[in-house]
């Protein structure tokens, strides 16, 4: 048996972004059709959720029209970023605001043969009590797997090249979780660590003993004119299929429904802070 999960990601949903919302709305007619078994959403379901609005209570409507079992994690636009970057870093009250509209900011979920596991990468250099609860869940998490094959689901991935990264950067886990994530992961291996966030698609294949793959957006791409391409990686817009095989074997390919409009943030002024062109 397959088990099939629809990893979709960076829906920016708002009411004020009709754009995204016809990407969406193309998205879930081809799942309608593809009939996954599963959705991961790996965040930023919403637009301005970090702020007090509705963005939040909207993406959660979109997403159970669905009609589809899902599951999601948040982003740094749903819970605020990591301290320190930015104006609206994740908090008590933002967590607490997702909790209301979502219920849990992490899963673990057991399908034939897997487990999967999905986290809050925005709380993890936090001092809320959830960061360090989250750590404790994930021990327990790939401890008890018993034999599945476990496959984790972040927002940001867990570096951008390298695990022995140093710098902060806004695209990556933070240095000093990645390396707390990455003692536990050692000791129980999962078969891929998929993500989002970078609004790239990127499959690594294993690199440093872990299998990467980035997810592209829903919603945007950020152009080349702002964002450097990492190399190795495209800018569609689309998903990602993964298909878990009983046996543990994992398989992934991405996927561009027809209908998707591949907008480009850095033409879009005034939905967030104007960007900026990257030195020639
Ligand atoms: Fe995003
Ligand atoms: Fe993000």
């Amino acid at each position: 048996m397959t088990f099939r999960v629809a990893q979709i990601s960076d829906t920016h949903l708002s009411e004020r972004h009709p754009g995204f919302t016809a990407n969406f709305d193309a998205l879930v007619e081809h799942l309608r059709a593809a009939k996954p078994d599963l959705v991961v959403h790996t965040g930023d379901v919403s637009a301005h959720g970090e702020l007090a609005g509705d963005d939040l209570r909207f993406a959660k409507r979109k997403l159970d029209a669905m009609g589809m079992d899902y599951l999601a994690i948040p982003g740094n636009h749903d819970v605020g970023n990591d301290p320190g970057l930015g104006e609206t870093p994740a908090n008590a009250e933002r967590l607490a605001r997702w909790k209301d509209v979502f219920g849990h900011d992490h899963f673990v979920r057991d399908v034939p043969g897997w487990r999967l596991i999905g986290l809050d990468t925005l709380i993890t250099t936090t001092d809320l009590p959830e960061a360090e609860a989250q750590f404790q869940n994930l021990a327990c998490a790939l401890e008890g797997a018993e034999g599945r094959s476990a496959g984790l689901f972040l927002h940001k991935p867990l570096c951008e090249e390298a695990m022995a990264e140093e710098v902060i950067t806004y695209w990556s886990v933070q240095p000093g979780p990645r390396r707390r994530m990455l003692d536990l992961l050692a000791e129980y291996p999962p078969a891929f660590v998929a993500s989002g966030h970078v609004h790239q698609w990127r499959d690594r294949g294993v690199v440093e003993g872990l299998r990467q793959v980035w997810a592209p957006a829903t919603a945007f791409i950020v152009g080349d004119t702002w964002q450097h391409r990492t190399a190795g990686a495209g800018k569609p817009v689309g998903y990602v299929e993964h298909l878990l095989h009983a046996d543990g074997r994992h398989e992934c390919r991405l996927v561009q429904p027809a209908g998707m409009a591949t907008h480009d943030l850095g033409l879009l002024p005034g939905i967030y802070a104007p960007m900026r062109r990257l030195a020639a």
